[in-house]
């Protein structure tokens, strides 16, 4: 019997001794972790930084983002993020500052050109709604989920759709069934409606060739450059994981800004 006591106290004893060398190593797991991630966040910074450092100096501001690369996981992930912005919006950009440089539209601003963009080239067109539709989406997304829209908009949408569910079903709808590479929106209309619409490439409805015109508070690129890296063609999944995060305290600004009919573009 003592034996068979002895045996259990030992092993007792060798648990506890396995559990004290234990902890330091997980100590030292979670501390490499820390410098990982810390190393990566630098990573994310100083790739942001390498980013922009081409961009051309021009009265036309690219805009940086309000957050990093990586703020926006899991629902949009770094590599997608980084792709976008520093490949597909700066090559918008930077097409956009090429097409205006010998055209009348130079000195005029981006909303002012949009809105008169039939009179343009189609270089102009693209890369001018490309610029802005991308400074719009950036301005739409933020790492603080959750959010929900102020009173003012809130009832606003109530109004218009019935209630916040059946105008992101509406919104979703548009942006699913969006044919190809485009664009769905919340406007104010050039009536005073709050309407959900969507437009192909990179047209907006501030463009005079619209088949709606507003002013848009809320965008989604369905361009698959904005999601297949992560999503691959699962759009409606993208579409889905976009309401948590919808930046509701800039929309709302938008949506008072437009109300008031002062311009919306400040990069
Ligand atoms: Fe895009």
């Amino acid at each position: 019997m003592r034996i068979v006591a002895n045996i259990i106290i030992a092993s007792l004893v060798a648990i506890g001794l396995n559990a004290c060398n234990q902890q330091p190593e997980n100590n030292k797991e979670k501390e490499s972790e820390a410098i990982t991630y810390e190393k990566d966040k630098q990573a994310s910074d100083q790739s942001m930084k390498s980013t922009t450092e081409d961009v051309p100096d021009s009265e036309y501001s690219f805009g940086t983002l309000p957050y990093q690369f990586d703020d926006l996981e899991p629902y949009i992930d770094h590599k997608t993020m980084r792709l976008h912005y520093g490949k597909h919006h700066k090559g918008y950009y930077k097409k956009f500052l090429n097409a205006i440089e010998n055209s009348d539209a130079q000195g005029r601003s981006i909303i002012e050109i949009l809105k008169n963009v039939s009179q343009y080239s189609n270089g102009l067109r693209n890369n001018g709604g490309g610029y802005y539709n991308h400074w719009l989406f950036w301005h739409s997304l933020t790492p603080e989920s959750g959010q929900k829209p102020g009173e003012l908009l809130s009832t606003a949408i109530d109004d218009a759709f019935g209630s916040f569910d059946a105008f992101k079903e509406t919104f979703n709808s548009a942006a699913a069934s969006q044919f190809g590479s485009g664009w769905a929106w919340l406007i104010l209309s050039d009536e005073g409606n709050l309407v959900v619409t969507s437009t192909p490439n990179q047209d907006n409805p501030v463009m005079d060739v619209s088949k709606i015109n507003g002013m848009p508070i809320l965008a989604l690129d369905v361009w698959e450059h904005a999601y297949y890296l992560k999503y691959n063609n699962k759009r409606t999944s993208y579409i889905e994981n976009f309401w948590k995060l919808v930046d509701w305290g800039k929309v709302d600004q938008r949506y008072k800004k437009a109300i008031n009919q002062q311009e919306i573009f400040t990069p």
